[in-house]
């Protein structure tokens, strides 16, 4: 987190809000407006919430926990688990004390996961209160990606609910015309920090709600660039529809420098089950661009930070007198740093002494960067980059793509366009309009 966060009106009146209320709340608020910064601030003030997001990645982002690894529930079979699931002493007095759920990135969650949390609630702590009486409180913005259905269970899904977003919830349905909505209070957060330049901000801002005109569409086309033309491209990142793209892209572009290939291989202690930060083998060659995937203790990178391998080499601990591999990589700055396996420590919440806390299951050891000429537009969700190069391929065809793509870039000059942006790259929900409007 930044030493130095400048707090907004909305940003006070939230934090007040979540201090002295008991209200269940939507935060919303466009990209970059700050809300998993917000949400960290509270958390730290106030370490009894439990903090959780529907990937891994997104959980890292806010130093919580996934929704599945928290509630212990198996991909696919969410519901059941939650209904059946053996109730025991133990479990419902380490239940009893959660006053406070937050979920990030909650335009990622499913309506079905979140009526597998309620009935579990429910069950738990043995009353029919939606959410077992817990207050719920969901940061996000409907106008990022959606929830992943895949195409074999969309008809057994459609059948049970009205949409894949978390509003379709069984949870959220009033009983009847006198119980009270469940999300008490929309709060929205109105300053974009990402970015600075205002006509980039609003040519996003008509992105993201699909209220584009003739000359936002046109100054955003003035960044297609021809491949020779994008002779920026060092630093560059292309964030692509999908992970065989950017898979593809990471393996070709390895494969054409001449230069040798070597292995990291990552080790660790305890069982930290798939909280792998970063891949077990990492194949790196002089020349690759990677991504860091920390934020260095001495603050010269951060998650996302984009460099250039310029040297892999390996020299003798002299304590333990063991040989180990360490990498230099050039940033944009111009600096070449020394990069060495970082170790990462896993954690999950643990109930200890009447409540939950972080508790380290064990350790990852491994060098922090991965390969990163390509990342899909999914992953790239709460991340921010210099430079970056959008390739839609055949179409965007995702609700929302469009919009988390360009809106990953600080400024509009930094993005190249391999092709024009069409009107039909641009695809909204409508039942995230719907919602909104209510
Ligand atoms: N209150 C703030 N003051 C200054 N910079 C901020 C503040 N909140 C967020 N930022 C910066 O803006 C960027 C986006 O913040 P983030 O919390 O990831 O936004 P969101 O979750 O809404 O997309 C980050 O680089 C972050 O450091
Ligand atoms: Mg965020």
């Amino acid at each position: 987190m930044q030493d130095t966060l400048e707090f907004s009106k909305e940003a006070i009146n939230i934090i007040e809000c979540v201090n002295n209320t008991n209200e269940n709340l939507f935060i919303t608020g466009k990209a970059g407006t700050g809300k998993s910064t917000l949400l960290k601030y509270i958390q730290k003030n106030d370490s009894s919430i439990i903090v959780l997001a529907p990937t891994g990645i997104a959980a890292i982002n806010v130093n919580g926990e996934t929704i599945h690894s928290f509630f212990k529930l198996k991909p696919g079979y969410e519901f059941d688990e939650a209904m059946h699931v053996r109730i025991n002493n133990n479990m419902i007095s380490q239940y009893a004390a959660i006053h406070t759920i937050i979920i990030d990135e909650i335009s990622m969650v499913r309506a079905d996961i979140l009526d597998a949390v309620d009935i579990f609630l429910q069950r738990i702590r043995n009353t029919s209160e939606p959410f077992g009486g817990i207050r719920m409180i969901f940061f996000g913005d409907l106008f990022q990606l959606p929830p992943v259905i895949l195409n074999n269970e969309r008809e057994k899904f459609l059948q049970k609910y009205k949409t894949p977003y978390f509003f379709s919830a069984h949870s959220f349905i009033q009983k009847d015309l006198f119980t009270s909505p469940f999300i008490q209070k929309t709060l929205e957060l109105k300053t974009i920090y990402r970015q600075k330049d205002l006509l980039f901000i609003d040519i996003l801002n008509a992105v993201r709600e699909n209220k584009t005109n003739d000359s936002h569409l046109s100054l955003l086309n003035q960044q297609v660039k021809t491949s020779i033309e994008d002779e920026n491209s060092n630093f560059q990142i292309s964030l692509v529809p999908t992970n065989a793209i950017a898979n593809s892209i990471n393996f070709q572009k390895l494969q054409t420098l001449n230069t040798s290939e070597i292995s990291f291989f990552a080790h660790h202690t305890g069982n930290i089950e798939n909280l792998k930060p970063n891949d077990f083998e990492v194949k790196l060659k002089i020349g690759a661009q990677v991504m860091f995937l920390n934020n260095d203790p001495k603050k010269r990178w951060m998650n996302g930070t984009i460099g250039n391998v310029t040297n892999i080499a390996s020299t003798i601990d002299e304590e333990t007198n063991e040989n180990y591999q360490f990498v230099e990589v050039e940033l944009e700055n111009g600096n070449i740093t020394e990069v060495l396996p970082f170790t990462w420590e896993i954690s999950k919440y643990r109930f200890k002494r009447g409540r939950f806390v972080r508790e380290e299951i064990g350790t990852f050891t491994q060098i922090p960067i991965k390969l990163a000429w390509a990342i899909t537009i999914h992953k790239s969700q709460g991340k921010t980059f210099n430079k970056v190069k959008i390739d839609l391929g055949t179409g965007s065809f995702a609700h929302g793509q469009t919009y988390v793509a360009l809106s990953r870039c600080k400024t509009l000059s930094n993005i190249t366009l391999t092709r024009p942006i069409l009107k039909s790259d641009i695809i909204i929900d409508e039942p995230v309009i719907e919602f909104i409007k209510n």
